[in-house]
């Protein structure tokens, strides 16, 4: 650890006596920056994905200036910059088609400016693997600010989640008969302040991951956006970035096999989104930490639920922060963590943990009381999945959890949307809807389709849930049996490609199993009988990522991003 300032690496663009110095100084003091800006203060980035299209990090622009305050208290040179922004509810076809994109782009933008220190402003879902990937391909010390959660959303009286209330608009107004009146006053309720998704989908997962990991200062994941608190926390960790450069405290010493170990863990017990596996994944390949898609089981799948939010459960974000938050998850989790992992503050986990209290149990439950057993992700093997595919049990019904089932099967998401209604499509509840052409390569972007819309003559029935199989994702708002990631995927003839209508599918979660029941004769039958799908793109970056992208049991990252190039930049600016 080094606190010379002399060593600095922003001083190798500061610190020049020679033409080079005075450009890389000059043009900035046209912001009326005082000479001693430029004499060896740490210099940190504060990179930030707001953005008026990104409605979830709406306010990242005046978090900015919260950390700012905490750099320039701390004696640092705050400097904020913009990158990619990927907000989930606009973008098409798929925010996770740039994911990689964005990460790219946060690298870049690192590597070749005149940074010490780095502070992730992020909050919509892909913001923050995004900005955590392309820092980590860096490697300088960076500490995550989660823009955090909306406020509860309220509709009627009653609590209302983000992302969760969408997946039964179609059940509301077809079953309960609600009007365009009673949809458009839910629509107002659920987003009601600034902030992320509140219920515990992607974002928030995101959150608690990058505090299980130990980026952020702690309990920082579920303070509201609003809350007072929030800037508090922001401020803190600007003046904490500061510290750690003078530390020299970089990613690669905190992003450790056992921190990983430990998200996997919080992850199960906090019913996360099955999109933390992929995010995990790619993360891990970055810093280059060895992590592979059956850790998420073997690790997390015995690991109880401890958190009761919605989609698995009944609370959202703003009662999870009333009732203590993640310290509490963390501190009851403390026997199956790695509690000597060292975090952003330069504590430990274990010590940020050591005693936090819980003011609500019917939020946060006790390790020996937990909501449910063994909650974890579960990683499926068979013919289906070669690679793999997952299931989030918590999400799940049980009774569907081991079923044997009729597939009905659609090529395309379009093709499921014009014919999923049909009043003579030959589906029951038994059956097991198959949905294909959603994977990383062959939508382009594995979209958010997994946990497809029943079928409204069985929604009338009563049905609520059935077994719907993909090589797409799920929205971590979202719930149901809902087999998803599955790997090869379908448009690089993967076996999902070749089930037909009637085939018989078999899904046993308690032993890991997803069967395709046709002969080896007659899959090979198939086989030669498959085409490849023409690529969705034929230039630009779609057809690079089409190339380059890898399937889900890897993380669906580029494979020539994989690693990282360090923080050096061997050629200067002439
Ligand atoms: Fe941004 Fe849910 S849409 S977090």
């Amino acid at each position: 650890m080094s606190s010379n300032n002399s060593k600095l690496r922003s001083q190798e663009w500061f610190g020049g006596k020679d033409k080079m110095g005075f450009v890389h100084r000059s043009w900035f003091r046209n912001q009326g920056y005082p000479n001693d800006y430029f004499e060896g203060r740490p210099v940190i980035g504060i990179c930030n994905t707001w953005s008026e299209l990104t409605p979830c990090n709406g306010h990242l622009r005046e978090f900015a200036d919260v950390v700012k305050r905490g750099v320039l208290d701390a004696g640092g040179f705050p400097l904020e910059f913009p990158v990619s922004s990927l907000g989930e509810t606009v973008m098409r076809p798929t925010t996770m088609l740039f994911r990689n994109l964005a990460s790219m782009d946060v690298e870049e933008n690192i590597r070749a400016n005149p940074l010490d220190g780095i502070v992730l402003l992020t909050g919509c879902d892909k913001t923050t693997p995004s900005t955590v990937m392309g820092a980590c391909s860096v490697d300088l010390p960076t500490i995550v600010v989660p823009g955090g959660p909306m406020l509860n959303g309220r509709f009627r009286g009653e609590c209302l989640g983000s992302g969760s209330f969408n997946w039964m608009v179609k059940e509301k107004m077809l079953v309960e008969k609600y009007t365009d009146e009673d949809i458009l006053e839910a629509e107002i309720g659920v987003a009601r302040s600034a902030g992320h998704c509140m219920t515990m989908g992607t974002a928030s997962t995101m959150a608690c991951m990058v505090e299980a990991l130990g980026l952020t200062l702690p309990g920082a994941a579920a303070i509201p956006a609003v809350d007072a608190r929030k800037k508090v926390m922001a401020q803190l960790s600007g003046r904490r970035i500061v510290e750690m450069v003078k530390e020299n405290l970089r990613l690669s010493a905190i992003l450790t096999r056992q921190a990983f170990e430990n998200a996997i863990v919080v992850n199960a017990a906090i019913g996360g989104s099955t999109n933390f596996i992929l995010h995990l994944l790619a993360i891990a390949g970055r810093i280059g930490v060895p992590l592979d898609l059956e850790d998420f089981d073997t690790i997390g799948g015995k690991i109880p639920l401890l958190v009761n939010l919605k989609p698995s459960g009944k609370y959202l974000m703003e009662d999870f922060y009333y009732a203590g938050g993640l310290p509490v998850v963390i501190k009851e989790l403390s026997s199956h963590l790695h509690n000597d992992a060292i975090t952003a503050n330069g504590r430990t986990i274990g010590e940020n943990n050591k005693n936090p209290a819980c003011y609500n149990h019917d939020v946060i439950a006790t390790i020996d009381r937990p909501f449910q057993q063994d909650a974890g992700i579960a990683v499926l093997k068979g013919n289906l999945c070669e690679n793999g595919a997952v299931i989030k049990p918590s999400a799940a019904t049980k009774a569907l959890m081991k079923h044997r089932g009729k597939a009905v099967v659609f090529e395309t998401i379009e093709d499921y949307h014009a014919r999923i209604d049909n009043e003579d499509l030959d589906i029951d509840e038994n059956s097991v809807i198959v949905l294909k052409g959603a994977g990383p390569v062959g939508y382009p972007g594995m979209p958010e389709v997994g946990n497809v819309d029943l079928p409204e003559k069985l929604l009338r029935k009563g049905i609520r849930d059935m077994v719907r199989i993909s090589d797409g994702r799920m929205s971590g708002t979202a719930a149901g049996t809902v087999v998803l990631h599955v790997s090869p995927e379908s448009a690089i003839g993967g076996m999902l490609a070749l089930v037909q209508n009637g085939d018989m599918i078999e899904l046993d979660v308690e032993n890991r199993k997803l069967h395709l029941d046709i002969s080896d004769a007659e899959a090979a039958r198939r086989r030669a009988a498959w085409t490849k799908p023409a690529p969705m793109a034929t230039r630009g970056y779609v057809r690079f990522y089409i190339e380059h992208v890898q399937q889900a049991n890897l993380g669906a990252d580029l494979d020539l991003l994989q690693g990282g190039s360090g923080s050096e930049v061997t050629r200067n600016l002439h």
